[in-house]
This record gives structure tokens, sequence and C-alpha cells, in this order.
């Protein structure tokens, strides 16, 4: 198999008992990449550590929604923060991941915004593509993106199932990323939504540690494991693991601009 998790986080404490043996078992079962995603200044750090370790390890850097300060001025001190790792790294291969989450962070929704659009800017300068996380804000998610360019596009990672979200995310030349919950079977859309997505926009990913696939859902995940979402989108596609396996990883190789 040639496997690309195009988002994980390989960095989670989850892994702290057992990372090096896990990894090191991904190319056996087939992992060929995979990108391990920050979302704060320490999770971004242990990424750029990983991808320094590992050849077939990339890293993105950036500060999630939830994990956006409480202030402008500590916002700053941050973004700043994260400019500086970029110059650490070899192998970032997007901003992320950035975004909107008023699930989860109801407080300041205005430092989420300033966070997303300065890190679209970021990202910009840094001529990077980006990893978006977007829960229960998909009308603002939008709206910034529809005003602040992002010059090298990006993924909505873990696509919520929603037509407005895919249909305009599309609009703007932007990638779906499918993760777990496409296998749910209680997952309503996730049939349409695969259907609405051309092939050469789609990217699988298993957001490891969370979002395990049936039949393993409710479990520590890890990167193997997105080949059962390979295996839904080939079924709904009715095309070959192998087709489907082969398009999502030059999907990605192409966003990341990897060779
Ligand atoms: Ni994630």
């Amino acid at each position: 198999m040639k496997l690309f998790d195009s988002h994980c986080h390989l960095n989670d404490e989850k892994y702290n008992e057992d990372r090096k043996e896990l990894i090191e078992n991904l190319r056996k079962q087939g992992v060929k990449r995979l990108v391990t995603a920050g979302y704060s200044i320490e999770s971004s750090k242990e990424a750029i550590k990983l991808s320094k370790e590992y050849d077939f390890i990339y890293a993105t850097i950036g500060i999630s929604p939830n994990d956006v300060p409480k202030t402008l001025e500590d916002l700053d001190k941050d973004l700043n923060n994260i400019k500086d790792l970029y110059k650490e790294g070899e192998k970032i291969v997007a901003v992320g991941e950035i975004g909107l989450d008023y699930y989860w962070n109801t407080e300041n929704k205005e430092i989420q915004k300033e966070a997303f659009k300065r890190q679209i800017e970021l990202a910009n300068n840094l001529n990077l593509p980006i990893q978006i996380h977007t829960r229960e804000a998909i009308a603002d998610t939008l709206e910034i993106l529809k005003d602040n360019k992002v010059n090298r596009k990006g993924i909505f990672h873990c696509c919520p199932f929603n037509r407005e979200l895919v249909k305009e995310g599309l609009k703007l030349g932007f990638y779906i990323s499918f993760a777990g919950p496409t296998t749910f079977k209680n997952s309503k859309n996730a049939v349409e939504i695969i259907k609405m997505v051309p092939d050469d926009k789609m990217l699988v990913e298993t957001d490891s540690p969370y979002l395990s696939p049936e039949p393993f859902r409710g479990k520590r995940n890890d990167p193997s494991r997105v080949q059962y979402i390979i295996k839904k989108i080939a079924e709904v596609k009715e095309k070959s693991f192998e087709e489907i396996e082969k398009m999502v990883y030059e999907n990605a190789n192409t966003i990341f601009n990897l060779k």
C-alpha cells in the first residue's frame, strides 16, 4: 500500500508511551507519507521535531481556534512565535490547523476570527497552503475565506458533511479532506458529499488520535487507518481501492508541493 494521511497529530500526548514504536510500524503498514499538524506553539514545535526525525513525516504549524489566547496582545506574541518556528523547519507544508470553532470555544469569537485572518496572511507570506478547522461556524469561515484570498489554496480538514461549505469551498479551489466520520453508519450526508467532490480535490486523513473509522470507532486512531476511508470512497465512487489510493496520494503531493 501507498497511504498518505494528510492530517494527523502524532504530536499528541496520547502517543507519549509508544510513539517511536507506532511510527516505525506505520511504514510496515503501508503509510508512505503523513502530515502531523500543529494546533498550538508546543504542538507545532513537536510536529517540526517529528518531521526532522522521520523522512516520511511532514509538519504544519499554527494556532487552532481552540488554542487562541484571550487577548490581541498575546495573539501577537503567539503569531511571532509561529513565524520564528517556520525558520526552524524544512518540511513545513502548511499553516494549520487554523479556523473557527464555535462549538468548543464559544467565548472569544473575535480573537478566533483575527487569528484566522492573520494566519491566512502568514500563509501567503510563507507561500504555504492552509489547513482549516471549522465547527459550527460555516458562515463566518466562508466569509473570511472570501474576503482573505489564500494564494496557495487550502484544505478543509475533517470536512463537516455540509453541502454549502463543500460547494463554496470547491468554488474557492480548496481541497476537501475526508476523515473517520465518512465511515460512520449515521453520517447521513457522507455519500452525497463524496459524490460532490471532484477527484482532483479529494484528500483523506485520520485526524489521529481522534475519530477512528469503523470498525475501530471510539479507540485511539493511527494513520494506517486512513485505508478505511479510502475503502469507503472507493465504494461510493465505484472504483478500485488502488485507484482512490493513488488519486489521494497524488492530490496530497500537489497541495503540499511535494515531489
Ligand atoms: Ni486535527
